[in-house]
């Protein structure tokens, strides 16, 4: 399959979603106009149009929907025309009762929001193929159409008769026969063993702990059944004009019943919607994280390398804990570019115009409802030049010498009753790691287990709970040819299916580390751990047993008083480390960056002052991104795009701003 990218003129993407189905056409006029005065080139329309593109079964009425892409086109502006499939309309939920989602506790939901479907029930899916079908039909060859955006988010689950049977189906195919099946989900225990495929069903809402085999594989399944809505939609777009590139937008997060990395095979360009949970620095950071995720899954997931988009961001607020943040002037353009700095292809917002009711009308836009005379839409339009100005430089490679390793499977195994703790969190955990790199100003990958590690000096398993065969010989792989490896707790404890690798934690990895694993001592929320040579651990703890490996750190205090928290086994010339707790930030900056360093990797930037961030990038970029509110000098030498300002020996970025520095050798 042949990379297939939204822009063909050398320039980034910049808009947002755009909703002109709730506008009579003056505000179309007014908001291209809009556009183009912020530098817009892209727009995602008719996400949610459904009953407005199908107001009845059958009757189609696209007569609007052609005059606003006749209207994008004669203005410059390129679509990502959406199907509109996670909104199907009240008459559709009417006539399919059997396809709206029941819950685990059995209730079935009923119309009033979105994504009120059964994503298995053959009505949700002839009426999603076909109201593809007509859009393709009629917009394949539009001179508008950029890119295909099919649905939105796919995420929701159901525990329908219809889901049943599909998981029975998907299990006979992973499993063969009951044997295999009781085998892998361990049903000796609690009288689980299944005598016929009739007995097995969802993980239905049930009286005590679920069996975490079964949560387990409905959560695979469910993703291979949204990927198939996904991919019987893209295929009917692809027939129509295959030269027009496809995807979904991705939703993040760990409840989400979606193998994004594996669904990247799938997607011409891996798009994702980023909203930080966190306001202040916590929000750069995941920022960087979010924007290492996508890149991952777009380089190593698809199989081929596959451009990345950030396909919706909020211009203007988040929603924090139940109340709104607005973001302080500056934050919305450095948080953009951050995303540009690690490789998206653009910049899109959610959303491009305040609606004037229902249930998002509070929700970030570009305009917004006190119009276009605002400090957001001025801010936008700045951008916008920004991003002119970058014009040619195509979305590069990032220069990274750790990767960390993220699987979707690790986080919903973790999150399963039963564990030795609640709150356990693969994604937490991996996102703590690039947190203390960011700050130790060297730059990660973040990788799904099996992804080449080609530039990789050193792997992090961050509570990487789940080693099948073939990642651990991944792992074996990478340390054998030289590679630095840091294992943290609970990463390798169970095979692929959540069976326990027996022997001593971490089953998978010992030998490599040299430890043997006794016992767990989960900690307190509130809980820490000191440990030698200063700094404490949290969350959890562990009896570790040396079997090769020196102590590196010990806790110090407490049950494990004077054992290993810390380890360190050398393998030739490479080191494997085990951490055994969550170190406190400072001492995981430490930590990490001696680990880097042993490696061979360096900060990315070194000399640029802390609050700094650097992303060097293959094709000769060097991004500053400066999260102070002082000015910045950094040692560089080179053009600054965005200014036209020439460094020699050291630039001063403005506090809360961004340089993009061509470098040339100083
Ligand atoms: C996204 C979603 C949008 C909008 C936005 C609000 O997750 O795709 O439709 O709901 O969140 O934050």
């Amino acid at each position: 399959m042949t990379t297939k990218a939204p822009w063909s003129d050398g320039r980034l993407c910049y808009g947002g979603d755009w909703n002109p189905e709730q506008w009579p056409p003056e505000v179309w006029r007014e908001d291209v106009a809009l556009m183009r005065a912020a530098g817009v080139n892209l727009v995602t329309v008719g996400v949610f149009a459904w009953s407005r593109l199908e107001p009845e079964p059958g009757r189609h009425t696209f007569d609007w929907l052609d005059r606003v892409l006749d209207l994008l086109h004669a203005n410059g502006i390129r679509a990502a025309l959406a199907t509109p499939t996670a909104s199907p309309p009240p008459w559709f939920s009417l006539r399919h009762p059997d396809a709206l989602p029941v819950t685990a506790d059995g209730v079935r939901l009923t119309h009033g929001s979105r994504d009120t479907y059964c994503a298995a029930a053959p009505a949700y899916r002839d009426a999603a193929r076909s109201i593809a079908e007509v859009l393709a039909a009629r917009y394949a060859h539009h001179p508008a159409l950029a890119l295909w955006h099919v649905h939105n988010e796919y995420g929701t689950t159901c525990h329908c008769p219809h889901t049943e049977a599909a998981f029975r189906r998907w299990l006979t195919g992973r499993y063969g026969d009951l044997d295999a099946l009781n085998d892998a989900w361990v049903t000796s225990f609690w009288s689980q063993h299944y005598s016929d495929w009739a007995q097995v069903g969802t993980p239905h809402a049930t009286q005590y702990l679920a069996n975490p085999g079964q949560l387990l594989d409905f959560r695979r399944f469910w993703s291979d059944t949204l990927l198939s809505a996904y991919t019987e939609q893209r295929d009917l777009l692809r027939a129509a004009n295959p030269s027009v590139p496809v995807t979904t937008n991705y939703v993040l997060g760990d409840w989400v019943p979606v193998d994004h990395a594996r669904w990247a095979r799938e997607v011409d360009v891996v798009a994702i919607d980023h909203y930080p949970s966190a306001v202040g620095s916590d929000a750069q950071e995941q920022t960087a994280f979010a924007a290492d995720v996508a890149r991952g899954w777009a380089r190593h997931g698809a199989g081929r390398p596959a451009p990345w988009l950030l396909a919706e961001s909020a211009p203007n607020q988040i929603h924090v804990a139940g109340r709104m943040h607005t973001k302080e002037p500056g934050r919305m353009t450095r948080h953009s570019l951050a995303h540009v700095a690690r490789g998206s292809a653009g910049v899109m917002f959610f959303q491009w115009r305040a609606p004037a009711g229902g249930a998002e009308r509070f929700h970030s836009a570009v305009v917004s409802h006190a119009g276009a005379d605002t400090r957001v839409f001025r801010e936008a339009t700045d951008l916008g030049a920004a991003l002119g100005r970058l014009a040619g430089t195509a979305p590069g490679r990032v220069e990274a010498g750790v990767a960390i390793a993220y699987d979707a499977a690790s986080g919903w195994a973790l999150r399963h009753p039963g564990m030795p703790r609640a709150g356990l969190d693969h994604p937490g955990e991996a996102a703590a790691a690039h947190r203390a790199l960011w700050h130790a100003g060297v730059t990660a990958d973040v990788v799904p287990p099996g992804a080449p590690l080609d530039g990789c000096r050193l792997l992090v398993l961050p509570a990487l709970y789940l080693a099948s065969d073939a990642t651990v010989d991944w792992v074996r792989r990478h340390v054998h040819a030289g590679g630095h490896l840091l294992v943290t707790w609970l990463s390798g404890v169970a095979d692929e299916h959540a069976r326990i690798r027996l022997g001593g934690y971490p089953g998978a990895y010992r030998d490599l580390l040299g430890v043997r694993v006794e016992e767990f001592h989960p900690l307190a929320d509130d809980e820490h751990v000191p440990l030698t040579g200063g700094g404490t651990g949290r969350i959890w703890s562990e009896t570790v047993h040396p079997a090769g490996a020196e102590t590196i750190s010990a806790y110090a205090g407490g049950v494990l008083d004077g054992r290993p928290a810390i380890t360190r086994h050398r393998i030739g010339d490479a080191c494997a480390w085990y951490v055994s707790t969550r170190p406190d930030d400072d001492t995981y900056r430490r930590l990490l960056t001696e680990a880097a360093g042993l490696a061979g990797v360096t900060p990315t930037c070194p000399g640029a002052p802390e609050g700094v961030e650097a992303v060097r990038r293959h094709d000769g970029l060097l991004y500053l991104l400066n999260h102070t509110d002082r000015p910045q000098r950094v040692p560089v030498t080179g053009l600054d795009l965005l200014t036209g300002a020439t460094a020699d020996g050291s630039l001063t970025v403005p506090p809360g701003g961004v340089a993009v520095v061509r470098e040339e050798p100083s």
